[in-house]
């Protein structure tokens, strides 16, 4: 197997990390492998928001376990309610991915007569990080609960430009657990047709 496929199918969603921080070359290639996802008509409409800082990573802990203990989210409020459970995994590094807001229309944009793609974009660029990541032995865990936290006024903490929107968080650091795409979750079957 050649070593792109061989990355793609050991990456695995790490929740058990160890405390020493990722090397600044490591995080700055992954930042720049997010950097190379394709985006529609090239906007590349992304910014990622480095946290790195142990306090901040645990206000968004607390504060989101808080917001999982609200009855409109009940499908959350077990995991809110365990001492054990940490939103980020108590990964040392964690970087937030927002999207340009005036590129979030489904409609072609005002004066253009094209589309704009955001959270796709940033999907593929979230996608490019976690593989980059793999690639160094760094585990990653894409993160969807800290949505939990956006909706919240201490958002204004992380200091988003006021023009883009985040949208999901990953998780970085050094793994703690030994993983590879034999513990990987069982495929799907079926799922391909091919027209010929
Ligand atoms: C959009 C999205 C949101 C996710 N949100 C979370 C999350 O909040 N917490 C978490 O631990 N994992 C989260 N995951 C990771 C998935 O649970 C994981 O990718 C899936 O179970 C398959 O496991 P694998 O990544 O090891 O292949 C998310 C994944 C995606 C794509």
């Amino acid at each position: 197997m050649n070593q792109v496929l061989e990355t793609i199918k050991n990456r695995r969603s790490i929740r058990n990390y160890s405390d020493k921080q990722i090397r600044e070359e490591e995080l700055k290639a992954i930042i720049e492998a997010a950097t190379f996802a394709p985006s529609g008509h090239n906007c590349q409409p992304w910014y990622f928001t480095v946290i790195q800082n142990k306090k901040m990573i645990e206000l968004m802990n607390e504060k989101i376990k808080k917001q999982m203990l609200l009855p409109s989210y009940k499908w959350a409020n077990k995991m809110g309610e365990s001492a054990q459970y940490h939103v980020f995994h108590k990964a040392p590094t964690v970087i937030v991915v927002s999207g340009d807001k005036k590129a979030s229309s489904p409609l072609p944009l005002a004066g253009t007569d094209y589309y704009y793609t955001p959270l796709v974009d940033c999907a593929a660029a979230i996608e490019n990080m976690l593989l980059a990541a793999e690639s160094f032995g760094i585990g990653s865990c894409w993160l969807g609960l800290v949505n939990l936290f956006f909706e919240l006024p201490e958002v204004k903490k992380l200091n988003i430009p006021d023009d883009y929107q985040p949208y999901f968080a990953v998780t970085l650091g050094y793994k703690n657990v030994v993983v590879s795409h034999q513990t990987a979750p069982k495929r799907r079957t079926g799922i391909v047709d091919y027209i010929r």
